[in-house]
């Protein structure tokens, strides 16, 4: 069965081809992706109706481009994906229609995927796939969830973020910093030169039993050390201030996670998202999870962003799991607001 998933949520188009035979694992054919980063970037972020109109731009193209590498035609396509929510209304809409009318015009199903459930089940096409049971722990731009997952539909909310989520966390610092669009790899980039003690930030939530996270707080302390450090910080008091951030925002991600893996007794972790890309973030799971003897889990570091790949990989792993719910009649919704929880087996 070939699937060609389509992903427009937000500032990235992309179109991936995946194919599974039974139970087979399913296996990526081929995919394209447009990046809309340096379009927004003179606005210092996601412009929803600029990113709306770069899809419609975007699609096609993609499309042909991810079948060309896949070696195959529109014809060879059994199922239509794609990310029904959450994300920008318009940009779903873009995503959702071109799903919508190509299956109409090749008499297909299609299928509506929760963008979410895609970030975590991408590591399934990574060379060192997770098993279920596992812990995820979700970290992108517009989330921050620690999920408990059984299966696939099978997700439980363990705990979240009650402010702002750890994506932007680092693209408010970084903005703050005077670094651009999107500011988690810039802030990276620039806390390589910098050190982590340097100065004293909050880590919300930290010690309370639960599993949230707040990380509205830190926006505001960055905003006040910048403030104290006067008009013109030199080179190294801004590095040190970004190590300083990243290092809060990675212990706190680090804490709760194991706090989560020892409460569900799991001793597995599957992290995705785009902040999953971050290196310290990486390297302090790593060592952490290690201590644990817990095995943790990432996605092909090309697939921790927003990607068509995951879209496609969600729908045949739901049609794996007998749990795809397939429309024939063509006619589409998108939901921009909705909760991973939700979705179930559906
Ligand atoms: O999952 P994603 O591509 O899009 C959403 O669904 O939100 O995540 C984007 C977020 C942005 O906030 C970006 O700054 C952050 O992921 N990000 C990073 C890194 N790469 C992307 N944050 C920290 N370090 C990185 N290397
Ligand atoms: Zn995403």
């Amino acid at each position: 069965m070939n699937i060609l998933g389509i992903e427009s949520s937000c500032d990235e188009t992309g179109v991936a081809i995946v194919s599974f035979n039974g139970d087979e694992a399913p296996r990526l054919l081929g995919q394209a992706l447009h990046s809309q980063v340096q379009m927004h970037e003179a606005y210092g972020g996601v412009v929803p109706e600029l990113a709306s109109r770069d899809h419609v731009r975007r699609v096609l193209p993609l499309a042909q481009a991810a079948l060309a590498e896949s070696e195959l035609g529109l014809q060879d396509i059994h199922l239509i994906a794609f990310t029904r929510g959450p994300g920008l209304a318009g940009a779903l809409l873009v995503g959702a229609g071109v799903a919508c009318g190509l299956a109409a015009a090749l008499s297909r199903p299609t299928l509506g995927v929760h963008h979410l459930e895609g970030h975590l089940l991408s590591p399934f096409l990574s060379a060192d796939p997770p098993r279920f049971p596992f812990v995820a722990l979700l970290v992108s731009g517009g989330h921050t969830q620690l999920m408990r997952v059984d299966g696939v539909g099978r997700y439980e909310l363990l705990g979240e973020t009650i402010d702002d989520a750890a994506g932007e966390a680092f693209d408010k610092s970084a903005k703050l910093l005077g670094l651009g669009y999107p500011g988690g790899p810039a802030l990276a980039r620039l806390a390589e030169a910098g050190r982590p003690d340097a100065f004293e930030l909050p880590r919300p939530l930290l010690h309370q039993p639960n599993l949230d996270f707040s990380f509205a707080g830190l926006k505001t302390a960055v905003m006040t050390t910048l403030r104290r450090l006067g008009p013109d910080p030199t080179d190294q008091q801004r590095a040190d201030l970004a190590a300083s951030t990243q290092a809060a925002i990675v212990e706190v991600l680090v804490r709760k996670s194991m706090r989560a893996l020892r409460d569900s007794g799991l001793r597995r972790l599957v992290v995705a998202g785009g902040v999953g890309a971050n290196a310290w973030l990486r390297r302090d799971l790593g060592e952490a999870c290690a201590r644990r003897g817990v095995q943790v889990h990432y996605p092909e570091l090309a697939l921790c962003t927003d990607n068509g790949a995951m879209i496609a990989l969600a729908a045949a792993m739901r049609c794996q799991a007998g749990v795809a719910s397939l429309s024939h009649d063509h006619r589409f919704a998108v939901r921009p607001r909705w909760n991973l929880a939700e979705v179930g087996q559906a």
